[in-house]
């Protein structure tokens, strides 16, 4: 059943109050090209076995190959990323062109500069309204090590960092 008033804007801006961290999920075709998309709306799922679900939309062209290819990486960006999560975030031009990137254990683009990028192999595939949530085993982690890190955030629709405690 559908309630009419809850207005496609009005659930926006109501998801735009969680704050999240933002990632750029990788995959790779089945021929090795790189696509990815910007993404918040990733989760932990699992501990045993250690597992991730990302949400993504019918209508990325992200979708397929990653479909395809059954591997996904989540590149947790800093906030020294915000242009990366521009970039990724619009469709229909060569994201990866002058970005540092390298096949990673599952074959998906992992990120150079990343807090931490988290590669995965698709387990299972559940349709969710117009998302596809795909969850995935984790087979490997690559952490960065630096110490004056920060992640970057997301709220309100707008970019934010944390603030200096
Ligand atoms: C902060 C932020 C978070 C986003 N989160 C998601 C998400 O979780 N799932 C999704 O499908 N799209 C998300 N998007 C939108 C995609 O990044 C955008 O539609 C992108 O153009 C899709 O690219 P593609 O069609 O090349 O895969 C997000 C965008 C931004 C800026």
């Amino acid at each position: 059943m559908t309630d009419t008033s809850i207005t496609a804007d009005l659930f926006r801006r109501a998801c735009g109050l969680w704050a999240t961290g933002v990632s750029i999920v990788t995959t790779a075709d089945t021929a090795g090209k790189p696509y990815g998309l910007t993404m918040n709306a990733v989760s932990s799922l699992s501990l045993d076995p250690p597992m991730m679900l990302v949400c993504v939309d019918k209508g990325s062209d992200t979708l397929a190959p990653m479909l395809a290819s059954r591997v996904f990486c989540v590149n947790v960006l800093t906030s020294a990323q915000q242009d990366l999560s521009n970039r990724f975030a619009k469709k229909g031009h060569d994201k990866f062109e002058a970005v540092a990137w390298h096949p990673g254990t599952v074959g998906a683009p992992v990120l150079a500069h990343t807090l931490v990028s988290i590669e995965c192999e698709i387990a299972d595939v559940v349709t969710g309204g117009d998302h596809e949530i795909c969850c995935g085993v984790v087979r490997d982690i690559i952490a960065n090590d630096s110490v004056d890190v920060e992640p970057l955030l997301y709220y309100g629709g707008r970019y934010g960092a944390l603030g200096k405690a």
